[in-house]
């Protein structure tokens, strides 16, 4: 199995109850490096254009919201096939559905305030990579 990378965030809801530590441990635990890191607080313009794919789901302008509401961590993980490893420790978007053990399941509060986005294929980690990291950034 090839490594590869992909893009998380640890979103404000967890950054706001001091989840950073707790979560990114259960991200190493899951095989994943993190190779990248910094906690921002994302701009409107930043959030939106990030979202652009979902502009025009009823949830976007709440999205929005609540992703600028407080800081983030943005990071690079590496790790063999990390685009499905990073999306199984995370678990289902409604912590609700997500399986015992996973990120979600421990720690989100809702569908919306779900502690952590990950890249949902190869392809847009790298375009998300890109969108906030320069390549000298992603030490590997
Ligand atoms: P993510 O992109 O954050 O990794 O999450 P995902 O793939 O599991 O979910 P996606 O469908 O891409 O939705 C992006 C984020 O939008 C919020 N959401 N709110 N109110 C709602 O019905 C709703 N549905 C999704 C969540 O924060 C979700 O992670
Ligand atoms: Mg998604």
């Amino acid at each position: 199995m090839a490594v590869t990378r992909t893009f998380s965030i640890i979103k404000p809801d967890a950054t706001r109850r001091n989840l950073t530590g707790a979560i990114t441990k259960m991200l190493e635990e899951a095989g994943l490096r993190v190779v990248a890191s910094k906690r921002i607080h994302m701009t409107r313009d930043q959030a939106e254009g990030f979202y652009a794919v979902h502009k025009k789901r009823p949830f976007f302008g709440e999205l929005c919201d609540f992703m600028t509401s407080g800081p983030v961590v943005v990071q690079v993980l590496e790790g063999e096939d990390a685009v499905k490893r990073n999306r199984d420790v995370m678990g289902a978007t409604n912590p609700a559905d997500a399986a015992e053990g996973t990120i979600r399941k421990t720690f989100a509060e809702g569908i919306e305030a779900n502690s952590v986005h990950g890249s949902d294929s190869e392809e847009n980690a790298k375009i998300e990579i890109d969108f906030f990291f320069k390549p000298e950034e992603v030490v590997g």
